[in-house]
């Protein structure tokens, strides 16, 4: 790396046809955040001056996607797919007006690592203008290849329409990641001509196009996994995997343990803390944040924000959930508190040490300290029209069966005899039955 200013250009046009999708493909999601998004976070840790998106027309809602992640990125239409080197020239304006390095991505390939990108930058230098992202592959089909001399100077890019047998024959491919610190890039560029197989203006001809100016280009490699560009559903699901497995390993880096890693699902903004055990077979959504020496259970799912709440999950040092809990958006677990086994939790406050260990819903509540909500309890919340709240005090016992039709409060040290149903507020320190009188009928 160097720390001279730097222009990233992202290349979002495609329509990923093969996705047969609805979405553009760029905006369909590994880790719960779409591809693009996963690009401009490399962006923003690459620490660029600028970042140009390059869209397809009509494509309002990638642009809106990538606005809202990035308020800053300049958004530019390519009219027409003539190909990368015209794609990348549809940002002309912003690189005729950038003094510095230039590096070209694209959106459909989520997985590189910083650590490469760096790499490709630091190689920029007097004699290298251009420097390429390569990789080694079994099958390198479909894929430009890298014509190197002995040295390892990079001669030429050739498309597999465009190789001759011999050239076939290289298994060392360009990923399409470019690195460029040349003086008139838009010059270079406009001298790219369409004279092959596909009749595309492809970016890949600056190599040989410089080199005839003196200006010199290098390979730097990488694995082959990092630069998966994902055309089609399949190749979607495998990207997930990939990055998966990394999050995993990175968190159990981290100090937290996992008994059955591979069957455990993070989100890209998901916070475990240290001796955290995760069960197999957990889900963790969006907006989770888990805190040390929290034991999560096996078969739970923690869904986290989504598109109607935007309010996450938090769970303190300690607590213990599941085995089969679910976790909705808006939950806040205390230090200590314990989840049961068929429990669901949403937009509810526990404080520490509460219980809830069977068959129970707590939505729109608040539960005191050490309070003990009883098996089969429902928190009913809605009454058809709108939804009202559960005030639960501290030490509160809330025996079996019971039901809370809110809005209703319980006091502080309240008892609720089993399988009652609770209209009206419990004064604190009060036992509340609501009960028939069992009859009995001998014979
Ligand atoms: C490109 C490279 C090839 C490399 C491969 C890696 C060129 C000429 N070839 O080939 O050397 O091995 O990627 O995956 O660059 N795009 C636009 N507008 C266009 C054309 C493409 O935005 O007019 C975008 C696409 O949406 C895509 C990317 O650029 O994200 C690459 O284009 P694609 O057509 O997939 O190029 P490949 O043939 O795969
Ligand atoms: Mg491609």
């Amino acid at each position: 790396m160097t720390d001279r200013p730097l222009l990233i250009v992202i290349l979002a046009a495609g329509k990923g046809t093969r996705m047969k999708s609805a979405r553009p493909k760029v905006l369909h999601e590994i880790a719960g955040m779409s591809m693009l998004g996963h690009v401009l976070a490399l962006a923003g840790a690459l620490g660029a001056t600028g970042t140009a998106v390059v869209v397809g027309p009509g494509m309002d809602d990638v642009r809106a996607e990538a606005l809202r992640l990035a308020p800053d990125v300049q958004i530019f239409v390519q009219g027409e797919q003539l190909g990368t080197a015209n794609a990348v020239l549809a940002a002309r304006e912003a690189i005729a007006a950038h003094n510095g390095d230039v590096l070209v991505l694209y959106a459909d390939t989520p997985l590189m690592r910083n650590s490469s990108l760096k790499e490709l930058l630091s190689v920029l230098e007097h004699g290298v203008g251009i420097s390429v992202l390569g990789f080694e592959s079994d099958d390198p089909t479909g894929y430009g290849r890298l014509i190197t001399e002995d040295g390892g100077r990079l001669l030429a890019i050739r498309e597999h329409k465009d190789a001759s047998p011999e050239e076939l024959g290289i298994r060392l491919c360009n990923s399409g990641v470019m690195g460029f610190r040349v003086d008139d890039l838009v010059g270079l560029l406009e001298r790219i001509g369409s004279y092959n197989a596909k009749r595309e203006y492809y970016l890949t001809d600056a190599i040989e196009i410089a080199s005839a100016d003196g200006i010199g280009a290098a390979v730097v490699t990488c694995e082959e996994q990092e630069v998966l560009g994902v055309n089609s559903r399949d190749h979607l699901a495998v990207a997930e995997g990939i990055w998966q497995r990394r999050a995993r390993a990175e968190a159990m880096l981290g100090g937290v343990t996992m008994v059955a890693p591979e069957t455990v699902w993070l989100s890209h903004d998901t916070v475990l803390g240290r001796d955290v055990l995760v069960e197999p077979n957990v889900f963790i959504g969006l907006g989770v944040s888990i805190e040390d020496n929290v034991r999560i259970r096996a078969n739970s799912y923690l869904e986290g924000k989504n598109a109607k709440s935007r309010a996450g999950i938090h769970i303190e040092e300690g607590a213990e959930i599941g085995p089969f809990a679910r976790l909705r958006p808006g939950t806040r677990l205390g230090r200590d508190v314990q989840i049961g086994n068929f429990v669901e939790i949403k937009n509810a406050n526990m404080e520490a040490g509460a219980k809830a260990s069977h068959l129970t819903y707590v939505g729109d509540a608040h539960v005191g300290a050490e309070a003990n909500i009883g098996a089969g309890t429902i928190f009913c919340n809605y009454d058809g029209f709108r939804k009202s709240r559960c005030d639960v005090g501290a030490g509160v016992f809330i025996g079996s069966n019971s039901a809370l039709v809110a809005p209703v409060k319980v006091g502080d040290g309240a008892y609720v005899a089993a399988g009652s149903t609770i209209t009206r507020d419990v004064a604190s320190q009060s036992l509340a039955i609501e009960r028939a009188v069992q009859a009995e009928k001998p014979g």
